[in-house]
């Protein structure tokens, strides 16, 4: 965030919170890898009950944020909260807003729950509310280049997070080799090229009447001038030749594939393309595919094909499975706990040197 002009940026629980214009604004959303959606707080109010939000949301002068011709769709996140039912406050919230529209205008906004122009999200801490106005739209995950289907992919932000995590340096030769539809690779591709991951989507900030189309325009002008042109050695492999179509065009829709070589081969036998690199790999686990009993017997070969053909390597594994640390039999450098949606997951990091490392 700091990078991309935020002032005051803090973690918060779920997030990071910061100040800045418009313009930061634009930018975080279109440059964000990491980020899920940007959020523009409106108001935050104590409230008792649902009468209490009503009419502070109706209090809100709307139509200084969006027209009337949009539509609209309220998001309720609640911790702790007195509410008996979160369907009714959000109800609420979406009467107030369009009841204030009607008593100024006449006329209410239509309510749209699958692609709506504007969505407000309110979150109830106890009994302390917050409203944002969501100024990404579709989150920002949704680059644009997904079109080969793989079995379980990763979200595009957490594979740029994960790949960010292992300290990967464009000049270094990076594999994945179970890299199913090859979301770590595009992202990896996509950040070493300087290539702005928002670069192919729209965003809802547009359709807010603050829209400064001008101000938007040279937030995506400053592209050019920060694109960079490494020599980019990247590796995909994958046992499913299906996963291997599925890479293919997704690396071909990023337009990265000329930096990528793929190969099917199965993680166990295959050598390593470079003396030295980073592997980073998100084997299956249990919930979605591979059976706890079937990765019980794959992780312990897994750990002596990386000494055998993997030394000088640093191997990243992404996995929910926390046994893999024990069952590979390697000792982690590092264990980064990452949360994939409600799913708690560990980086793992084992260095290779020949020899060592062994429990
Ligand atoms: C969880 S998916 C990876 C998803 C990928 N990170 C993405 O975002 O699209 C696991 C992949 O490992 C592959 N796989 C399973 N066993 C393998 C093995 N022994 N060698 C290579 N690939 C394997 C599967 O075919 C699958 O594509």
């Amino acid at each position: 965030m700091k990078t991309l002009g935020g002032s005051e940026a803090n973690a918060v629980p779920g997030g990071v919170a910061f100040s800045g214009d418009w313009a930061t604004a634009y930018r975080v959303n279109y440059w964000s890898r990491i980020a899920s959606r940007v959020l523009w707080r409106i108001v935050e109010f104590e409230y008792k009950n649902e009468h209490g939000i009503y009419d502070a949301v109706k209090a809100i002068d709307w139509a200084r944020y969006f027209t009337v011709e949009r539509t609209l769709r309220v998001n309720v996140t609640a911790q702790k909260s007195p509410l008996k039912s979160l369907e009714f406050a959000t109800l609420r919230i979406k009467d107030a807003v369009c009841d204030r529209f009607r008593d100024q205008l006449g006329r209410r906004p239509d309510v749209d729950r699958s692609n709506p122009d504007v969505r407000v999200h309110a979150f109830f801490e106890g009994t302390h509310a917050t409203l944002y106005l969501d100024t990404s739209g579709d989150p920002l995950f949704k680059r644009g280049w997904r079109q080969g289907a793989a079995d379980a992919p990763l979200r595009e932000n957490l594979a740029a997070g994960i790949v960010m995590l292992t300290g990967w340096k464009p000049g270094e030769p990076l594999l994945d080799p179970m890299c199913g539809g090859a979301t770590l690779l595009v992202e990896a591709a996509a950040m070493a090229r300087g290539r702005a991951p928002g670069a192919r989507r729209s965003f809802a900030f547009e359709k807010l009447l603050a829209f400064d189309a001008k101000g938007w325009e040279g937030v995506t002008a400053e592209e050019r001038k920060t694109e960079k042109q490494p020599e980019l050695r990247l590796f995909g492999s994958d046992t499913d030749p299906k996963a291997l179509n599925a890479a293919r065009r997704n690396l071909a829709e990023a337009g990265v594939e000329r930096w990528v070589s793929l190969e099917r081969s199965d993680i166990l036998e295959r050598s390593a393309p470079a003396p030295a690199g980073v592997m980073v790999a998100n084997p299956p686990y249990g919930e979605r595919m591979g059976s706890a009993s079937e990765l019980a017997r794959f992780y312990p070969k897994l750990g002596d094909s990386l000494k055998k053909h993997f030394s000088g390597w640093r191997c990243y594994f992404f996995t929910a499975d926390l046994r893999l640390p024990k069952l590979i039999r390697l000792e982690p450098a590092a264990r980064t706990p990452l949360w994939n949606g409600a799913l708690e997951c560990r980086l793992y990091e084992f260095p290779i040197v020949s020899g060592s490392h062994r429990r």
